[in-house]
């Protein structure tokens, strides 16, 4: 959700700072803020995005910045970060749940609100906890929230110091030559520091006399390592500029080839006797990644023969589920920081389930929790809709399945060796571009659309039709081809689009019946399949023919084109694929 950072340099901050919210302006980007902390404590704060910033400069060698992805308030200058409380000011990124009490509290005691904001409340507790100890004075300040934060707070009396805390909100510190950070991830600091760490719950951070110490809860130091940060996390910028949504779709081959290779590399044998005897796997996860958990518990299931609940993490919670001992957890996230994934493992942790992760993000959150994690190598991925990260979820999620076959029958799946394909089969996709672009400029005035498919190919259909709602804002919904006439179909009129993927031999015929059932009713029907003689014989006005790969790994090709429809969808239609409204990349709030 919003991103925060902060800076304690020799030299002045603001370009850092100014250049690191930029980085981070994929969290959010309703509004965004400054404080910088020279001879005076100077915030400009502003509704908008980063750039709005540019507007100001102060010089000072201290100083915090905040990107917004608002949650309490409307985006506004006002509500805008960093809140000023007394001596103090303070970024935030979480949401404080017991905010409207405390400032009910605080409101009784004569203190005045300038914000809508939860995130005001913590600065008020911090600066009436201050007596020229920040570290101490954050510590009790929080000590009465409840809820999720990151924060970073400075003391307009204590240049060259910064306190920063965390509870559930990512945080990391580092190293660089530009001065010391603390940043709320990884990606944002990549370029900038050459070491970095990553908080944990309870931790308190300072950075003050050239170092940054860490502190339990009861502000006992404790040791986090700083590592350098993973290569291919460096290139935040797109060559030529151009949309990073555009070039994370063309990175797609590239990508599953490093993850492939990452996965051949993998030990998965300290996994073996969860997976041996798991009875019961569970997938959770948000977003797209539930699609590609939906495409793992089908594959899994029907491979290893053991039963795969997949659910979205943030239902999983509130079920509640019926999972413990001998269960596994598969939790999937590119961020490694969702909020209500995290939630839904140390859910299953508690209840003694085995948890597998996947995620993009070594060393993020998901990774700590997890008892067995597979990284994948898609790179930094900046564009809040997700691509290619979705491509190498499905990969390792093949993988994972192949695995839990082998543990428990000693055998691969047929499929297993045509993963080392795949990177060639997404790049064979691209052929479908240009039909992918007459569609896009064909249906980008419609006001809603289906995407339509069976078995795994309703997860690609859940998928593409997310792309669409997400970036090219047009009402789009994934649906179960054998399940329109069961209502949907009433919708359906004249040049109502219908899209359809169909990749599984067994099912052509059913899909082609929906298919003809929109097309007599006067729709407009597109499909999309690797059997040319299903496009052949279909009804569809628009026919696009995939690559061909075994069907149970068709999900991570006949994607492509959907992700670059959506795209071209998007960019017909005048919006910016990079910053859909109201979204944000990582969300780390419940
Ligand atoms: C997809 O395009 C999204 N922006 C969103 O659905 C995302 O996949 C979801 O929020 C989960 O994120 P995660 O993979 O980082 O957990």
């Amino acid at each position: 959700m919003c991103g925060i950072i902060g800076c304690v340099s020799d030299k002045d901050c603001y370009g850092a700072l100014y250049d690191g919210l930029k980085r981070l302006e994929y969290r959010g980007y309703d509004s965004a803020g400054i404080a910088v902390l020279g001879e005076k404590l100077s915030v400009f704060k502003k509704k908008g995005g980063v750039s709005n910033l540019s507007a100001f400069y102060a010089r000072g060698g201290t100083g915090i910045g905040h990107t917004r992805w608002a949650t309490h308030g409307a985006p506004s200058d006002a509500n805008a970060h960093p809140h000023r409380a007394g001596k103090i000011a303070l970024v935030h990124n979480g949401i404080v749940e017991n905010y409207a009490a405390l400032k009910a509290e605080l409101e009784g005691e004569g203190e005045r609100f300038s914000s809508e904001t939860d995130s005001e409340v913590i600065a008020k507790l911090i600066s009436r906890a201050y007596r020229k100890d920040l570290l101490s004075a954050v510590r009790e300040g929080l000590s009465r929230a409840e809820g999720a934060y990151a924060v970073a707070v400075v003391a307009e009396d204590r240049p060259g110091e910064l306190v920063a805390a965390k509870n559930k909100s990512p945080l990391v510190a580092g190293k660089g030559a530009s001065g010391l950070f603390v940043c709320s991830d990884i990606p944002a600091l990549a370029g900038t520091a050459d070491f970095i760490a990553r908080a944990e719950d309870g931790d308190f951070i300072r950075i003050a006399d050239g170092r940054i110490d860490f502190f339990d809860k009861n502000l006992n130091p404790v040791c986090r390592d700083f590592t350098r940060p993973r290569e291919e996390l460096r290139a935040l910028s797109v060559a030529g500029g151009g949309y990073f949504m555009r070039a994370e779709i063309g990175e797609i081959p590239r990508a599953l080839e490093d993850t492939l290779s990452a996965l051949k590399n993998a030990d998965f044998a300290p996994c073996a006797r969860a997976l041996r005897s798991a009875e019961r796997i569970f997938a959770v996860a948000c977003g797209t990644a539930f699609h590609s958990a939906l495409v793992f518990a089908d594959v899994a299931e029907r491979e290893a023969g053991v039963p795969v609940l997949c659910c979205t993490a943030g239902e999983f919670r509130y079920r509640p589920p019926v999972i413990g001992e001998g269960d596994v957890l598969v939790a999937v996230s590119q961020s490694g920081e969702t909020a209500d994934t995290l939630e839904a493992v140390r859910l299953a942790k508690s209840r003694g389930a085995y948890v597998v992760a996947v995620t993009n993000i070594g060393s993020s959150s998901i990774e700590s929790l997890a008892d067995f994690c597979i990284v994948m190598r898609a790179g930094a991925e900046i564009a809040v809709a997700a691509t290619k990260s979705y491509n190498c979820q499905l990969l390792c999620l093949y993988y994972l399945a192949a695995q839990l076959l082998f543990f428990k029958r000693a055998r691969l799946p047929e499929w297993f060796s045509a993963l080392d394909r795949l990177p060639e089969a997404a790049q064979a996709a691209f052929s479908c571009f240009a039909e992918a672009d007459a569609l896009a400029d064909r249906l980008k005035g419609a006001g809603a659309m289906y995407f339509l498919g069976r078995g795994t190919d309703l997860c690609t259909a859940k998928e593409g039709a997310l792309k669409v709602k997400e970036i090219a804002r047009v009402f789009a919904e994934g649906y179960p081809a054998g399940e329109l006439k069961h209502g949907s179909l009433a919708l359906v009129g004249e040049g109502f689009p219908v899209a359809c993927i169909s990749t599984c031999a067994a099912l052509l015929k059913k899909s082609e019946s929906a298919l003809a059932e929109v097309k007599s009713r006067g729709g407009y029907c597109a499909l999309f399949s690797q059997y040319p003689r299903a496009l052949a014989e279909s009804c569809a006005d628009f026919k696009c023919l995939l690559p061909a790969l075994p069907e149970a790994l068709m999900p991570a090709v006949a994607v492509i084109p959907l992700q670059y429809f959506a795209y071209k969808m998007c960019i017909g239609r005048g919006f910016d694929p990079d910053k859909p409204r109201n979204l944000a990349k990582s969300v780390t709030v419940e």
